[in-house]
Protein backbone atom coordinates (compact mmCIF):
# COMPACT_ATOMS: atom_id res chain seq x y z
CA UNK A 1 0.00 0.00 0.00
CA UNK A 2 1.61 3.26 -1.46
CA UNK A 3 1.00 6.04 1.60
CA UNK A 4 1.34 9.42 -0.11
CA UNK A 5 1.37 12.19 2.10
CA UNK A 6 -0.05 15.54 1.56
CA UNK A 7 2.49 18.37 1.68
CA UNK A 8 0.64 19.82 4.58
CA UNK A 9 1.26 17.19 7.07
CA UNK A 10 4.49 17.71 8.60
CA UNK A 11 6.83 14.65 8.91
CA UNK A 12 6.30 14.93 12.93
CA UNK A 13 2.60 14.60 12.32
CA UNK A 14 3.08 11.52 10.08
CA UNK A 15 5.35 10.04 13.11
CA UNK A 16 2.53 10.73 15.41
CA UNK A 17 -0.32 9.28 13.63
CA UNK A 18 1.71 5.93 12.78
CA UNK A 19 2.41 6.21 16.57
CA UNK A 20 -1.26 5.91 17.74
CA UNK A 21 -2.06 3.12 14.69
CA UNK A 22 0.50 1.01 16.75
CA UNK A 23 -0.26 2.45 19.91
CA UNK A 24 -4.23 1.11 19.48
CA UNK A 25 -3.49 -2.12 18.94
CA UNK A 26 -0.47 -2.76 21.07
CA UNK A 27 -2.07 -3.77 24.55
CA UNK A 28 0.99 -6.26 24.39
CA UNK A 29 4.56 -5.02 25.06
CA UNK A 30 8.35 -6.49 25.28
CA UNK A 31 8.62 -5.14 28.36
CA UNK A 32 5.65 -6.17 30.69
CA UNK A 33 7.47 -7.77 33.26
CA UNK A 34 10.44 -6.42 33.60
CA UNK A 35 9.68 -4.72 37.07
CA UNK A 36 7.11 -7.31 38.25
CA UNK A 37 8.84 -10.33 37.29
CA UNK A 38 12.05 -10.35 35.62
CA UNK A 39 13.01 -14.13 35.67
CA UNK A 40 9.64 -14.82 33.81
CA UNK A 41 11.07 -15.66 30.80
CA UNK A 42 14.67 -17.42 32.45
CA UNK A 43 12.02 -19.84 34.31
CA UNK A 44 10.23 -20.69 31.20
CA UNK A 45 13.13 -21.40 28.97
CA UNK A 46 14.69 -23.74 31.39
CA UNK A 47 11.87 -25.39 32.37
CA UNK A 48 10.99 -25.74 28.17
CA UNK A 49 14.66 -26.84 27.23
CA UNK A 50 14.58 -29.70 30.79
CA UNK A 51 10.96 -31.24 29.27
CA UNK A 52 12.85 -30.96 25.57
CA UNK A 53 16.07 -32.67 26.54
CA UNK A 54 14.00 -35.41 28.13
CA UNK A 55 11.20 -35.92 25.48
CA UNK A 56 12.38 -34.93 22.13
CA UNK A 57 8.99 -33.90 21.09
CA UNK A 58 7.96 -31.50 23.07
CA UNK A 59 9.25 -28.80 20.93
CA UNK A 60 6.98 -29.71 17.88
CA UNK A 61 3.96 -30.05 20.48
CA UNK A 62 4.60 -26.24 22.55
CA UNK A 63 4.60 -24.92 18.93
CA UNK A 64 1.62 -26.50 17.39
CA UNK A 65 -0.23 -25.83 21.04
CA UNK A 66 0.71 -22.38 20.41
CA UNK A 67 -0.91 -22.06 16.97
CA UNK A 68 -4.06 -23.58 18.32
CA UNK A 69 -4.33 -21.07 20.63
CA UNK A 70 -4.17 -18.06 18.87
CA UNK A 71 -6.81 -19.59 16.15
CA UNK A 72 -9.35 -20.53 18.48
CA UNK A 73 -10.49 -17.21 20.74
CA UNK A 74 -7.38 -15.61 20.16
CA UNK A 75 -4.01 -15.99 22.75
CA UNK A 76 -5.52 -16.68 25.56
CA UNK A 77 -4.59 -19.93 26.35
CA UNK A 78 -8.14 -21.48 26.10
CA UNK A 79 -6.43 -24.39 24.51
CA UNK A 80 -5.30 -25.16 27.82
CA UNK A 81 -8.86 -25.59 30.21
CA UNK A 82 -9.38 -29.29 31.49
CA UNK A 83 -13.15 -30.55 30.57
CA UNK A 84 -15.65 -29.81 33.58
CA UNK A 85 -19.27 -31.45 34.33
CA UNK A 86 -21.01 -28.80 32.69
CA UNK A 87 -18.54 -27.96 29.87
CA UNK A 88 -16.35 -30.59 26.88
CA UNK A 89 -13.15 -28.34 26.67
CA UNK A 90 -11.33 -27.61 23.28
CA UNK A 91 -8.63 -30.35 24.31
CA UNK A 92 -11.13 -32.93 24.03
CA UNK A 93 -12.62 -31.10 21.33
CA UNK A 94 -13.62 -33.35 17.97
CA UNK A 95 -11.34 -32.92 15.13
CA UNK A 96 -9.33 -34.55 18.02
CA UNK A 97 -6.31 -32.11 17.60
CA UNK A 98 -3.88 -34.31 19.62
CA UNK A 99 -2.10 -31.34 21.01
CA UNK A 100 0.07 -33.02 24.10
CA UNK A 101 2.87 -31.76 26.97
CA UNK A 102 0.16 -29.72 28.59
CA UNK A 103 2.22 -30.78 31.74
CA UNK A 104 4.92 -28.70 30.14
CA UNK A 105 3.38 -25.74 30.52
CA UNK A 106 1.56 -26.44 34.19
CA UNK A 107 5.26 -26.89 35.22
CA UNK A 108 6.76 -23.70 34.05
CA UNK A 109 3.59 -22.08 36.07
CA UNK A 110 4.07 -23.56 39.44
CA UNK A 111 7.56 -22.56 38.99
CA UNK A 112 6.58 -18.99 38.25
CA UNK A 113 3.70 -18.55 40.85
CA UNK A 114 6.31 -19.46 43.40
CA UNK A 115 8.38 -17.13 42.28
CA UNK A 116 5.97 -14.16 41.21
CA UNK A 117 2.29 -15.18 42.41
CA UNK A 118 -0.54 -14.41 40.15
CA UNK A 119 1.94 -12.30 37.39
CA UNK A 120 1.81 -14.07 34.38
CA UNK A 121 -0.97 -15.32 32.42
CA UNK A 122 -0.83 -19.12 30.72
CA UNK A 123 -1.30 -17.27 27.64
CA UNK A 124 1.98 -15.43 27.98
CA UNK A 125 3.63 -18.87 29.17
CA UNK A 126 2.64 -20.47 25.75
CA UNK A 127 3.87 -17.52 23.82
CA UNK A 128 7.22 -17.54 25.18
CA UNK A 129 7.50 -21.44 25.29
CA UNK A 130 6.82 -21.50 21.32
CA UNK A 131 9.55 -18.97 20.49
CA UNK A 132 11.87 -21.08 23.19
CA UNK A 133 11.40 -24.20 21.05
CA UNK A 134 12.07 -22.51 17.78
CA UNK A 135 15.27 -21.18 18.72
CA UNK A 136 16.27 -24.01 20.68
CA UNK A 137 15.59 -26.33 18.03
CA UNK A 138 18.12 -23.80 15.41
CA UNK A 139 15.27 -21.33 14.32
CA UNK A 140 15.19 -17.44 14.96
CA UNK A 141 14.66 -15.73 18.11
CA UNK A 142 12.52 -12.97 18.62
CA UNK A 143 11.19 -10.46 21.36
CA UNK A 144 7.65 -11.77 22.31
CA UNK A 145 5.23 -8.82 23.15
CA UNK A 146 3.44 -9.87 26.35
CA UNK A 147 1.21 -8.94 28.64
CA UNK A 148 -2.03 -11.53 27.24
CA UNK A 149 -4.69 -12.15 30.02
CA UNK A 150 -6.12 -15.51 30.26
CA UNK A 151 -9.88 -16.48 29.33
CA UNK A 152 -12.43 -18.43 30.95
CA UNK A 153 -14.07 -19.92 28.12
CA UNK A 154 -13.55 -23.17 26.14
CA UNK A 155 -15.67 -25.11 23.94
CA UNK A 156 -15.00 -28.54 22.12
CA UNK A 157 -17.33 -27.01 19.34
CA UNK A 158 -15.00 -24.25 18.49
CA UNK A 159 -12.25 -26.73 17.12
CA UNK A 160 -14.29 -27.23 13.61
CA UNK A 161 -12.64 -23.51 13.47
CA UNK A 162 -8.90 -24.75 13.14
CA UNK A 163 -7.68 -25.26 9.01
CA UNK A 164 -8.06 -28.57 8.11
CA UNK A 165 -5.31 -30.31 6.07
CA UNK A 166 -7.60 -30.68 3.00
CA UNK A 167 -7.80 -26.92 2.46
CA UNK A 168 -6.64 -25.63 -0.65
CA UNK A 169 -5.00 -22.10 -0.61
CA UNK A 170 -8.26 -20.39 -0.62
CA UNK A 171 -9.52 -21.53 2.02
CA UNK A 172 -6.37 -21.41 4.17
CA UNK A 173 -6.64 -17.84 3.15
CA UNK A 174 -10.01 -17.16 4.75
CA UNK A 175 -9.45 -18.86 7.37
CA UNK A 176 -6.33 -17.00 8.16
CA UNK A 177 -7.90 -13.84 7.36
CA UNK A 178 -10.52 -13.84 9.59
CA UNK A 179 -7.43 -13.48 12.14
CA UNK A 180 -5.76 -10.51 10.51
CA UNK A 181 -3.06 -12.07 8.99
CA UNK A 182 -2.02 -12.26 5.44
CA UNK A 183 -0.78 -14.55 2.14
CA UNK A 184 2.98 -14.49 3.35
CA UNK A 185 2.37 -15.25 6.91
CA UNK A 186 0.11 -18.30 6.04
CA UNK A 187 3.10 -19.33 3.92
CA UNK A 188 5.96 -18.47 6.66
CA UNK A 189 3.49 -19.86 9.39
CA UNK A 190 3.40 -23.29 7.67
CA UNK A 191 7.04 -23.65 8.33
CA UNK A 192 5.95 -24.67 11.25
CA UNK A 193 5.78 -27.69 9.72
CA UNK A 194 9.35 -27.46 9.82
CA UNK A 195 9.14 -29.86 13.10
CA UNK A 196 6.91 -32.44 14.47
CA UNK A 197 4.59 -35.71 13.51
CA UNK A 198 1.36 -36.32 12.07
CA UNK A 199 -0.98 -39.17 12.00
CA UNK A 200 -1.69 -41.43 9.33
CA UNK A 201 -5.05 -39.85 9.68
CA UNK A 202 -4.49 -36.41 9.13
CA UNK A 203 -2.99 -36.99 5.08
CA UNK A 204 -4.33 -40.91 4.28
CA UNK A 205 -7.12 -39.10 2.40
CA UNK A 206 -4.11 -38.44 -0.22
CA UNK A 207 -2.92 -41.94 -0.76
CA UNK A 208 -5.72 -43.98 -1.60
CA UNK A 209 -9.41 -43.41 -3.55
CA UNK A 210 -8.46 -39.98 -4.05
CA UNK A 211 -10.66 -38.70 -6.27
CA UNK A 212 -12.92 -40.40 -9.50
CA UNK A 213 -9.69 -39.34 -11.86
CA UNK A 214 -6.86 -39.51 -9.11
CA UNK A 215 -6.65 -42.82 -6.89
CA UNK A 216 -3.41 -41.19 -5.67
CA UNK A 217 -3.13 -36.75 -5.02
CA UNK A 218 -1.39 -36.05 -8.00
CA UNK A 219 0.58 -33.14 -5.84
CA UNK A 220 2.29 -35.80 -4.25
CA UNK A 221 5.76 -37.51 -5.62
CA UNK A 222 4.73 -40.91 -6.25
CA UNK A 223 7.60 -42.49 -4.61
CA UNK A 224 6.68 -40.42 -1.55
CA UNK A 225 3.36 -41.46 -1.67
CA UNK A 226 4.35 -45.16 -1.85
CA UNK A 227 6.43 -44.76 0.89
CA UNK A 228 3.51 -43.24 2.57
CA UNK A 229 1.28 -46.08 2.15
CA UNK A 230 3.51 -48.37 3.57
CA UNK A 231 3.81 -46.21 6.76
CA UNK A 232 0.01 -46.20 6.89
CA UNK A 233 -1.70 -49.09 5.64
CA UNK A 234 -5.07 -50.18 5.07
CA UNK A 235 -6.80 -51.27 7.74
CA UNK A 236 -4.38 -50.17 9.67
CA UNK A 237 -4.04 -51.71 13.44
CA UNK A 238 -2.39 -48.93 15.11
CA UNK A 239 -3.14 -45.51 15.11
CA UNK A 240 -0.17 -44.24 16.60
CA UNK A 241 1.71 -44.67 13.17
CA UNK A 242 2.21 -41.69 10.75
CA UNK A 243 5.26 -39.49 9.31
CA UNK A 244 7.38 -36.96 10.22
CA UNK A 245 7.14 -33.78 8.76
CA UNK A 246 9.81 -33.00 7.31
CA UNK A 247 13.15 -34.56 6.94
CA UNK A 248 14.93 -32.80 9.50
CA UNK A 249 12.35 -32.80 11.74
CA UNK A 250 13.66 -31.68 15.16
CA UNK A 251 15.50 -29.13 13.70
CA UNK A 252 14.12 -26.16 12.55
CA UNK A 253 15.31 -24.65 9.45
CA UNK A 254 13.86 -24.59 5.65
CA UNK A 255 13.91 -27.89 4.36
CA UNK A 256 9.80 -28.12 4.70
CA UNK A 257 9.64 -25.61 1.48
CA UNK A 258 12.19 -27.44 -0.27
CA UNK A 259 10.25 -30.62 0.11
CA UNK A 260 7.36 -29.25 -0.95
CA UNK A 261 9.14 -28.21 -4.10
CA UNK A 262 9.78 -31.87 -4.10
CA UNK A 263 6.12 -32.74 -3.95
CA UNK A 264 6.92 -34.48 -0.72
CA UNK A 265 4.52 -31.99 1.31
CA UNK A 266 2.74 -34.44 3.70
CA UNK A 267 -0.48 -32.81 3.79
CA UNK A 268 -2.48 -31.32 1.14
CA UNK A 269 -2.53 -27.65 2.33
CA UNK A 270 1.06 -27.90 2.41
CA UNK A 271 1.47 -28.83 -0.92
CA UNK A 272 -1.36 -26.50 -2.32
CA UNK A 273 1.04 -23.83 -1.44
CA UNK A 274 3.30 -24.65 -4.28
CA UNK A 275 0.33 -25.23 -6.56
CA UNK A 276 -1.38 -21.51 -6.40
CA UNK A 277 -0.14 -18.50 -8.12
CA UNK A 278 -0.62 -16.57 -4.26
CA UNK A 279 2.14 -18.62 -2.58
CA UNK A 280 4.00 -20.51 -5.13
CA UNK A 281 6.92 -17.61 -5.36
CA UNK A 282 6.87 -17.00 -1.70
CA UNK A 283 7.32 -21.13 -1.10
CA UNK A 284 10.54 -20.78 -3.59
CA UNK A 285 11.80 -18.03 -2.12
CA UNK A 286 11.91 -19.66 1.56
CA UNK A 287 13.21 -22.66 -0.05
CA UNK A 288 16.15 -20.71 -1.57
CA UNK A 289 16.71 -18.58 1.65
CA UNK A 290 16.78 -19.65 4.96
CA UNK A 291 17.36 -16.12 6.64
CA UNK A 292 15.08 -14.84 4.87
CA UNK A 293 12.45 -17.38 6.10
CA UNK A 294 13.75 -16.55 9.33
CA UNK A 295 12.82 -12.98 9.07
CA UNK A 296 9.53 -13.45 8.03
CA UNK A 297 8.65 -16.44 10.33
CA UNK A 298 9.58 -15.26 13.59
CA UNK A 299 7.38 -11.42 11.74
CA UNK A 300 4.13 -13.59 11.63
CA UNK A 301 5.20 -15.58 15.19
CA UNK A 302 4.51 -11.88 16.63
CA UNK A 303 1.45 -11.32 14.54
CA UNK A 304 0.30 -14.21 15.47
CA UNK A 305 0.30 -13.60 19.30
CA UNK A 306 -1.61 -10.58 18.39
CA UNK A 307 -5.05 -12.83 17.35
CA UNK A 308 -7.49 -11.47 19.62
CA UNK A 309 -5.50 -10.95 22.94
CA UNK A 310 -8.41 -9.96 25.34
CA UNK A 311 -7.84 -7.01 28.33
CA UNK A 312 -10.46 -7.86 30.33
CA UNK A 313 -9.40 -11.77 31.38
CA UNK A 314 -7.79 -12.96 34.11
CA UNK A 315 -4.06 -14.70 35.28
CA UNK A 316 -4.97 -17.97 36.19
CA UNK A 317 -3.24 -19.39 39.37
CA UNK A 318 -3.47 -23.32 37.22
CA UNK A 319 -3.21 -23.33 33.94
CA UNK A 320 -6.43 -25.96 33.61
CA UNK A 321 -8.40 -24.35 35.41
CA UNK A 322 -10.26 -20.68 35.46
CA UNK A 323 -9.85 -19.15 39.02
C1 LIG B 1 -2.07 -23.40 7.95
C2 LIG B 1 -2.84 -24.34 8.37
C3 LIG B 1 -2.41 -25.53 9.17
C4 LIG B 1 -2.93 -26.77 9.04
C5 LIG B 1 -4.02 -27.21 8.08
C6 LIG B 1 -2.25 -27.61 9.98
C7 LIG B 1 -2.52 -28.96 10.18
C8 LIG B 1 -1.80 -29.81 10.99
C9 LIG B 1 -2.08 -31.20 11.17
C10 LIG B 1 -3.24 -31.96 10.54
C11 LIG B 1 -1.13 -31.72 11.99
C12 LIG B 1 -0.94 -33.17 12.41
C13 LIG B 1 -1.86 -33.60 13.51
C14 LIG B 1 -1.65 -35.04 13.80
O1 LIG B 1 -2.02 -35.88 12.96
O2 LIG B 1 -1.13 -35.37 14.87
C15 LIG B 1 -0.22 -30.64 12.32
C16 LIG B 1 0.89 -30.76 13.11
C17 LIG B 1 1.70 -29.72 13.45
N1 LIG B 1 1.48 -28.39 13.18
FE1 LIG B 1 0.15 -27.64 11.86
N2 LIG B 1 -1.32 -26.89 10.65
C18 LIG B 1 -1.38 -25.60 10.20
C19 LIG B 1 -0.63 -24.53 10.65
C20 LIG B 1 0.34 -24.62 11.61
C21 LIG B 1 1.04 -23.47 12.19
C22 LIG B 1 0.74 -22.02 11.87
C23 LIG B 1 1.95 -23.97 13.05
C24 LIG B 1 2.93 -23.22 13.94
C25 LIG B 1 3.49 -22.10 13.59
C26 LIG B 1 1.83 -25.42 13.02
C27 LIG B 1 2.64 -26.29 13.72
C28 LIG B 1 2.50 -27.66 13.73
C29 LIG B 1 3.45 -28.56 14.37
C30 LIG B 1 4.75 -28.16 15.05
C31 LIG B 1 2.94 -29.86 14.20
C32 LIG B 1 3.56 -31.16 14.72
C33 LIG B 1 2.98 -31.49 16.08
C34 LIG B 1 3.59 -32.72 16.71
O3 LIG B 1 4.63 -33.22 16.26
O4 LIG B 1 3.03 -33.18 17.72
N3 LIG B 1 0.84 -25.77 12.15
N4 LIG B 1 -0.68 -29.48 11.71
C1 LIG C 1 13.44 -32.05 34.15
O1 LIG C 1 12.48 -32.83 33.45
C2 LIG C 1 12.20 -34.08 34.00
C3 LIG C 1 11.26 -34.83 33.08
O2 LIG C 1 10.19 -34.04 32.66
C4 LIG C 1 11.63 -33.89 35.42
O3 LIG C 1 11.38 -35.14 36.00
C5 LIG C 1 12.60 -33.08 36.25
O4 LIG C 1 12.03 -32.81 37.50
C6 LIG C 1 12.96 -31.78 35.55
N1 LIG C 1 13.96 -31.05 36.29
C7 LIG C 1 13.90 -29.74 36.49
C8 LIG C 1 15.03 -29.14 37.26
O5 LIG C 1 12.99 -29.05 36.09
C1 LIG D 1 -9.82 -37.38 22.08
O1 LIG D 1 -8.82 -38.23 22.57
C2 LIG D 1 -8.94 -38.59 23.92
C3 LIG D 1 -7.74 -39.40 24.32
O2 LIG D 1 -7.33 -40.26 23.30
C4 LIG D 1 -10.26 -39.31 24.12
O3 LIG D 1 -10.42 -39.64 25.50
C5 LIG D 1 -11.40 -38.43 23.66
O4 LIG D 1 -12.62 -39.10 23.77
C6 LIG D 1 -11.19 -38.00 22.23
N1 LIG D 1 -12.23 -37.06 21.85
C7 LIG D 1 -12.82 -37.10 20.65
C8 LIG D 1 -13.87 -36.08 20.40
O5 LIG D 1 -12.53 -37.92 19.80
C1 LIG E 1 -11.25 -24.65 -2.76
O1 LIG E 1 -12.17 -25.47 -2.08
C2 LIG E 1 -13.49 -24.95 -2.06
C3 LIG E 1 -14.33 -25.84 -1.15
O2 LIG E 1 -14.15 -27.20 -1.44
C4 LIG E 1 -14.03 -24.90 -3.49
O3 LIG E 1 -15.34 -24.37 -3.50
C5 LIG E 1 -13.10 -24.01 -4.33
O4 LIG E 1 -13.51 -24.03 -5.69
C6 LIG E 1 -11.66 -24.46 -4.21
N1 LIG E 1 -10.83 -23.44 -4.82
C7 LIG E 1 -9.80 -23.71 -5.61
C8 LIG E 1 -9.03 -22.55 -6.15
O5 LIG E 1 -9.48 -24.86 -5.88
C1 LIG F 1 -13.65 -45.14 -3.73
O1 LIG F 1 -14.58 -44.06 -3.74
C2 LIG F 1 -15.78 -44.34 -4.40
C3 LIG F 1 -16.62 -43.06 -4.47
O2 LIG F 1 -16.46 -42.26 -3.32
C4 LIG F 1 -16.48 -45.46 -3.62
O3 LIG F 1 -17.72 -45.77 -4.27
C5 LIG F 1 -15.59 -46.69 -3.60
O4 LIG F 1 -16.17 -47.69 -2.82
C6 LIG F 1 -14.22 -46.36 -3.02
N1 LIG F 1 -13.33 -47.48 -3.16
C7 LIG F 1 -12.57 -47.91 -2.17
C8 LIG F 1 -11.67 -49.07 -2.49
O5 LIG F 1 -12.58 -47.42 -1.06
Amino acid sequence: MAVVAPKVLSLQTIFLLLMMVSLSKAVLNAHYYDQTCPQAEKIIVDTVYNASKHDPKVPARLLRMFFHDCFIRGCDASVLLDSTPGNRAEKDGPPNISIRSFYVIDDAKTKLEMACPHTVSCADIISIAARDVVAMTGGPYWNVLKGRKDGRVSKAAETINLPAPTFNVSQLIRSIAKRGLGVKDLVALSGGHSLGFSHCSSFEARLRNFSSAHDTDPSMNVEFAESLRKKCPKPNKDRNTGQFLDSTSSTFDNDYYKRILAAKGVFGSDQALFGDYRTKFIVEAFAEDQSLFFREFAASMVKLGNVGVIENGEVRLKCRAVN
